[in-house]
């Protein structure tokens, strides 16, 4: 069982009625407590209290038991869980417009990095911006996923590349995590790229990564979990072998950034490992996705960064066949994945693959929580989880993956409290 450090996030919410009731909903749509489907509970209510879910059911019923709870009107609108976003790199300064205009005219992802550009750039720009712009552009980022109806965040460290500079990062992180109340899971990305000065010293850094950073990172609470970029242009599966072995004896959870570029065998480590996610995987097999679901390891999905470097994703009916649970995530970055917005990428993941809005539904709620190791507290209504959810402008499931921009949240509760969203952009009408 791996440790999650105490988050700042996990408080409660200061001041807010602790009893409520959403209520007239034209829906309200759940994953099941074991993540296997979707409940629906058409007209249906939820009773929060002490910032977590006492019941969902029907709103008839539940209003009668429930008549000392606050009432919500939720305006005959769909209910879902708060979503999960489980991959994500949100901590760097600086943007990749220019690279993008590159690759669009025929320039590899590999051919621009192995010049300097790429992972190295945002590490320089990165390495260049103050702590406390770092910190609030970080808590800025979480505000607008929050917006977007995403409750749960993981981010990664990775822009920081030497062991100092990945600890300070992981530190910004907590501090940001300080200021929002979204829920923040963080990871540390200790293989990204590798740093100059270790160019020739690979093993010296693996052996310092293992010896006093992990250490470190966990007397600290810096990070609940590992994750490494497993790929030719990166990390060899034995380098992260050694990091994620290491990582787990700590008691970390740990991912794999795997079979992205190439397919050299990360998913096959991270099913090794039982890791909790292999994340990637535009390259990885059926067979692959096979020991995936054999190892328990959730495959995430990251459409942004597929179509961006001109990848295809794996066909809903070959995954559903190979038994996995996949999940669908932003992988928002300044390379690969410039994406904000987590239905947005369910919305093409839906496309692209051919999921049905059930398993549309499932990827970016109970497979993402999966994916972070976090499935009985967040991801689902069922009674015990957190209060995390929200009212959509929009009235069925259906309707979640087919809007182009995809539908924006009405009302987001964190912890049982509907709090104030931030305007992320300017509507005409109010
Ligand atoms: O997940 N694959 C490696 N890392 C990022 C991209 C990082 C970048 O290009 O800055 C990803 O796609
Ligand atoms: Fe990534």
């Amino acid at each position: 069982m791996s440790f999650v450090p105490r988050d700042p996030s996990s408080r409660a919410v200061a001041g807010r009625p602790s009893y409520l009731i959403l209520h007239n909903t034209s829906e309200v749509v759940t994953p099941d407590p074991e993540g296997r489907r979707v409940l629906r509970y058409p007209r249906g209510a939820i009773v929060f209290q002490d910032g977590r879910v006492l019941e969902v059911g029907s709103g008839a019923e539940l209003s009668r038991r429930h008549a000392e709870a606050r009432p919500l009107n939720a305006n005959g609108r769909l209910v879902t869980p708060g979503l999960v976003d489980c991959h994500t790199h949100m901590i760097f300064a600086g943007q990749r417009a220019a690279e993008f205009q590159q690759r669009l005219g025929g320039e590899s992802y590999a051919a621009i990095a192995a010049a300097g550009g790429g992972i190295r750039a945002t590490v320089a720009a990165t390495a260049a911006e103050r702590d406390d712009v770092l910190e609030k552009s970080l808590a800025n980022r979480l505000e607008r996923w929050r917006a977007n109806g995403c409750t749960t965040v993981e981010v990664k460290s990775g822009y920081g590349l030497t062991p100092p500079a990945e600890l300070r990062l992981l530190e910004l992180m907590r501090g940001a995590a300080q200021r929002v109340p979204a829920r923040l899971h963080r990871t540390a990305l200790l293989l990204h790229a590798v740093p100059a000065e270790y160019r020739e010293r690979r093993g010296e850094l693996i052996a310092l990564l293992c010896e006093r950073t992990l250490p470190e990172i966990r007397t600290r609470e810096l990070a609940g979990a590992v994750d490494a970029f497993c790929d030719e242009a990166a990390f060899s599966i034995a380098e992260c072998r050694t990091l994620l072995v290491r990582a787990q004896q700590l008691g970390f959870a740990v991912k794999l950034h795997a079979d992205q570029l190439t397919r050299n065998g990360g998913a096959r480590l991270a099913a090794e490992l039982r890791a909790c996610s292999a994340d990637h995987l535009e390259s990885a097999t059926e067979a692959d996705w096979k020991a995936l679901a054999a190892a328990g390891t959730v495959g995430v999905l990251l459409p942004a960064a597929a179509l961006t470097l001109g990848q295809r994703l794996p066909a809903a009916a070959m995954l559903r066949k190979s038994g996995a649970r996949v999940a669908v995530a932003t992988d928002f970055n300044p390379g690969t994945a410039p994406a904000q917005s987590l239905v947005e990428c369910a919305a093409l993941a839906a496309r692209l693959c051919g999921f049905d809005a059930d398993e549309t539904l499932l990827a970016i709620t109970w497979n993402a929580a999966k994916a972070l190791g976090v499935e009985s507290e967040v991801g689902h209504l069922n009674p015990g989880a957190w209060g995390d959810a929200v009212t959509w402008e929009c009235e069925t499931l259906e309707e979640l993956p087919y809007w182009m921009p995809a539908v924006r949240p009405d009302t987001v509760f964190v912890r049982g409290a509907d709090l104030a969203l931030p305007t992320v952009e300017r509507r005409v009408w109010p």
